[in-house]
Order: C-alpha cells, then structure tokens, then sequence
C-alpha cells in the first residue's frame, strides 16, 4: 500500500528549509506563491479523497478551490497575485490540520487507486517544491550548508563520451492494468518499431556545452558569471562550474546544441530502447541536491534514469486508447497540446516510485527551472 504519512514527512522537512516569510516569494513567474503548495498538498487531497470518493462535507470550501491546482500559463500570461492575496500560513496550518485528522479517521475506506494518485502526486511536488525553492535567495534558507554538500566531482573536463550503437528493435512504452499503478498518460501500453542508433554514454557535461556559449549560445540558466568565471547555482550556495556534471538545459537549448554538433535528442522510444535494463545513477530519490559528475556508473549508457531528467524529441501527447482518471482530469489532457515535450529518467529530487519505465514527465520547451539534462544520439 502506498504510504500516506512517509510522503507527508518528505514534504513537512521541505517547509522547514526556508525562512516562514519566504513562502510568499514568486521564485517562478510561471508558478504561484510557495505558499500555495503549502495549501495544496492537504487541499489536493481533501478533494480527492474527503471530497470526490468519501463524499465527506466540506468544512472550508474556499481554501478547496484556492489551493486546488497548480498554474502552467504560456510565457505571455503571467500571474499577478499579490502576496496579501494569500491567506497567513497559520490559518493554512489549521486547515491542512483538519484535513489530515478528517482523512486519517476514514483512510482504510479509501480506494488504493486514489491513495496512489494521492502519494505520487504529493512526492511530485516535493520536486516542485525543491526547483522552486532553488530559485530563492540564499539567505531565505535556513538549511546548513556542511549538512547538505553533495559529492563534487574532480570538476575538470571530461572527453566527449563514446557512441554506443543500440541494435534496431522494440520499444514497449506505457503499462497494463495489470503491472499495477501508473498515471492516466501511461496506459495503455504501446509497442514502437525503433530503427537501429547511437546513444552518448553519457550526458552533456557543463564542460561541453562551454564550447557551445564560448561560440554564442546564451547561458544557461543555472549558470551564473562573476569576475570572470563561470559558476554553477546550486541549491546552498554558487560553486565554480563543475565541468564534470550535466547541463541543466531547456529543451530548446538542448535542441540546438545537438544541431550545433549534428546530432539530434532521443525520441521517447528511443530513450526506452537505450535504458532498458541499465542501472540507475545513485543520485535520485531525494539523496542529493545537486547533480554529480556523469561517469559514475558501469558500462553501456550512464545514468538515464537519475541525476538530471533528460529531455526528448517527442511531444507530449496520448498513447493510442488514452482515457483520462475521471478524478483529475486536468492532469494530463490540458498538456496534449504540442507545446509539452517528453522527458524521461529521474532528477536527485525524483522519488523512487517514478523510477518505473512508464511514468512519463513534460514541460515546455522554453521553461529553464527544472533539472533537466539531455545526451545525443545519432542515426
Ligand atoms: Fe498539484
């Protein structure tokens, strides 16, 4: 069974990290207030579960539809809520409160399909959460720094990683029924005829894409140019770029570079073809912050699931005999819309349950905030 009060404890420790004023920062033009997570993650849950499958009475109606979904707007149409159009945490505190005594007293009623939706979605969050807050001044992190330093590479740079051929084959996306829990986008399964191609061991370091900026590319966005040196922004604090580690990119500059070496992205069947049966990095689940260089691991194709997302070719869009949860219709269908591409594997801030193959994440291709990353392929 999944387990309610594991995750709850994973996204309590996050809110302890900032300074209580922090929370009505705007790290992210494109998101709320990091208050609203601290409403949503009760109130998507009442809604689910008090509300939709226990037909409990509402007890704070208002707070149900404040804090009820997240915001995705095109780059044109940003929000402009003030922070005093926010409720005060204390009163969300009372709130969240009540609805996890009120859910609690009836959790064995609930139907295993919803307690997942209800897991998943609140671990998705905390990635939410930690890409949001990495964005917000130093100084509104109360966290130690010592206790939280990730392992740094040597930071020097590494040569480009071999091509490694992946023989022509079957990509089997998305799950049955059967194979237990998954998302509404990742059923049904769909098996994909994919030609023969090369993968890059490894991801595209900062160090590589240097030459890329140093010939005129825009920066990236994590990167930042003090007295004439590049530095990563990590989330305690700016360290000087580590060569060694991936990018983080959009999947506009990730497309361009690719082109810039005459290579292209993975389509999402062949990013499955290349992770089939290769082993995760050991920066994921929440161990790490930061990402860690992209030679650790064994032979074949390194790290495609941890250490950064990777960014596809493919647009977000259903498989064939796609059916919405009739529950939460807005998770994946408003996104069907060719402005969302695919991205696989799994960031240090990615919990283990979306280590399955199916579980599919997206975004827009110009949204630089997430830990993203990319590797080339070739035909
Ligand atoms: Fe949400």
């Amino acid at each position: 069974m999944p387990n309610l009060a594991a995750a709850r404890a994973e996204t309590d420790g996050l809110f302890d990290l900032l300074r209580p004023e922090a929370l009505y920062e705007r790290p992210i033009p494109e998101r709320h207030r990091m208050v609203f997570y601290l409403g949503h993650l009760e109130a998507f849950d009442w809604n689910l579960i008090g509300r939709f499958a226990l037909d409990l009475p509402a007890f704070h109606l208002s707070f149900d539809r404040l804090f009820a979904f997240g915001i995705d707007p095109p780059p044109d149409q940003l929000p402009a809520d003030q922070p005093a159009d926010w409720p005060a945490v204390e009163e969300v505190r009372v709130y969240n409160r009540r609805v996890r005594e009120t859910i609690d007293a009836v959790l064995s009623d609930v139907p295993e399909q919803l307690l997942h939706v209800a897991v998943e979605h609140r671990l998705m969050h905390a990635e939410t959460f930690a890409y949001i807050m990495h964005q917000l001044d130093y100084s509104n992190k109360t966290v130690s720094l010592t206790a939280n330093r990730d392992p740094q590479g040597a930071g020097g740079p590494l040569p480009s990683p071999p091509m490694l051929p992946i023989p022509a084959g079957i990509a089997r996306l998305g799950r049955t029924l059967r194979e237990g829990f998954g998302w509404d986008n990742e059923f049904p399964s769909v098996s994909v005829n994919v030609p023969e191609f090369a993968v890059a061991q490894h991801k595209v370091t900062n160090g590589e894409y240097l030459a890329f900026v140093r010939e005129g590319a825009a920066p990236p966005f994590f990167w930042a140019w003090h007295g004439g040196e590049w530095f990563y922004r990590g989330m305690w604090e700016e360290v000087p770029l580590p060569f060694d580690c991936p990018v983080y990119v959009t999947h506009d500059e990730a497309a361009a570079y690719a082109r810039w070496r005459g290579m292209r992205l993975a389509t999402e069947a062949e990013w499955h073809r290349a992770a089939c049966g290769s082993e995760p990095s050991e920066n994921l689940d929440f161990r790490f912050w930061d990402p860690i260089p992209v030679n650790e691991g064994a032979a074949g194709p390194r790290q495609l699931i941890g250490n950064g997302w990777e960014w596809t070719s493919t647009a977000f869009a259903p498989f064939p005999g796609f059916k919405p949860f009739p529950f939460y219709q807005s998770y994946s269908e408003p996104f069907f819309d060719g402005q969302h591409y695919v991205l696989k594997g799994a960031s240090p801030r990615t919990a283990a349950c979306f280590l399955r193959s199916s579980f599919r994440n997206w975004f827009r291709p110009s949204y630089p905030y997430i830990y993203a990353t990319f590797r080339l392929v070739t035909s």
